[in-house]
């Protein structure tokens, strides 16, 4: 029997954080034994909004998939995918282009935020405005069942099942539609507090960070602007030290007895988040070790990128040729 297949991404802008850890790698690396796992560095996607610098692209692909094997997504069972190498995305996404309405774009909330928040002063790409049409591509050209994502994807996924059920039933039945999976924390707040982490606003742990950079990262994280002194009842429920805490510690029982001594005012800040640097150092070291192995090794890094582009380029290529035919423009000359 055949297994399921997960196809799954990430823009290559820079490294992963804890945020991209807890809301899809956890997932994938669970996962990989289950299903037949496809991970897209989306080089091309990432280009929509850094058009203006392509060359900080390559160094980030590479940096991207040291955080893949760090976490433990084993090459041997997962490929990871160059988005560039892989030219019949290009061509799926201007056959879907006539499946989409630019209302249907106007709509998409994550797209709606992200044009909001990049403030494109020269107006807005039509690269950018069309980037979900490009990921339905991404997934649907793997015939993905499962996309482990962040739920900032939620949309994404949303817009390419839109667009498989229309394809199916114009042409013929040969696209899966996909279904995501969100992690179990599905959005990290930022170590400010704010509502995720992301690189732009400069609030994040990254996996590959060392423990000196944790450390001061952790300790001038937001808390309860509140509490003045350690002796001043504390607020738990919205306070990020422990949001992590619970995401990360493992003895659920020294959280909660952490946690009830904070709203008595009986533990001071910098303690708490003592204990939370410690947590973090436990979750982080093999995985910076792992990260760093693979560092010293970048040959072997660049035969996993080489050998997972491959393989899937050949399913791509399987795809393309059955929505040809589907479109009835696989033509016998
Ligand atoms: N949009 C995703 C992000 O910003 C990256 C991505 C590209 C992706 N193609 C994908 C995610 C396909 C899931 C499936 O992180």
């Amino acid at each position: 029997m055949t297994r399921k297949r997960i196809l799954t991404g990430d823009r290559p802008t820079g490294p992963l954080h804890l945020g991209h850890y807890v809301g899809s790698l956890q997932n994938r690396v669970r996962l990989q034994d289950e299903y037949e796992t496809y991970i897209l560095i989306a080089d091309v996607q990432a280009l929509t909004d850094n058009f203006e610098h392509p060359e900080k692209l390559e160094a980030n692909i590479f940096e991207v998939a040291l955080d893949y094997l760090a976490v433990g997504l084993d090459p041997e069972k997962v490929q990871f995918v160059i988005q560039s190498m892989v030219p019949e995305l290009t061509e799926l996404t201007i056959y879907f282009m006539n499946l989409v309405t630019v209302a249907t774009l106007e709509r998409n909330p994550t797209l709606k935020e992200e044009i909001k928040q990049k403030n494109f002063t020269k107006g807005l790409p039509v690269g950018f405005y069309t980037y979900p049409i490009s990921q339905a591509s991404d997934i649907t050209i793997f015939k993905a069942h499962l996309v482990p994502v962040g739920e900032d994807q939620l949309p994404m996924i949303e817009q390419s099942r839109e667009i498989v059920r229309r394809f199916n039933r114009l042409y013929d039945r040969v696209l899966v539609e996909p279904k995501a999976l969100v992690g179990e924390v599905a959005r990290l707040p930022g170590t400010d507090g704010g509502a995720k982490m992301s690189k732009s606003l400069g609030n994040c742990i990254y996996l590959g960070d060392p423990p000196e950079t944790v450390r001061k990262r952790v300790m001038s994280m937001y808390t309860d602007p509140t509490r003045l002194r350690p002796t001043d009842p504390g607020h738990v429920e919205g306070n990020p030290v422990f949001t992590y805490l619970d995401v990360f510690n493992p003895d659920k029982a020294e959280v909660e007895e952490l946690k009830d001594r904070y709203r008595k005012g009986r533990v001071g800040d910098v303690e708490v988040k003592e204990r939370l640097f410690r947590v973090l150092d436990v979750f982080l070291a093999p995985i910076r070790e792992r990260r760093n192995e693979f560092a010293s090794k970048p040959d072997r890094v660049k035969e996993i990128l080489v050998e997972g582009t491959r393989k899937g380029r050949a399913v791509a290529q399987d795809t393309m040729a059955e929505v040809r035919t589907a479109m009835k423009i696989s033509y016998k000359l």
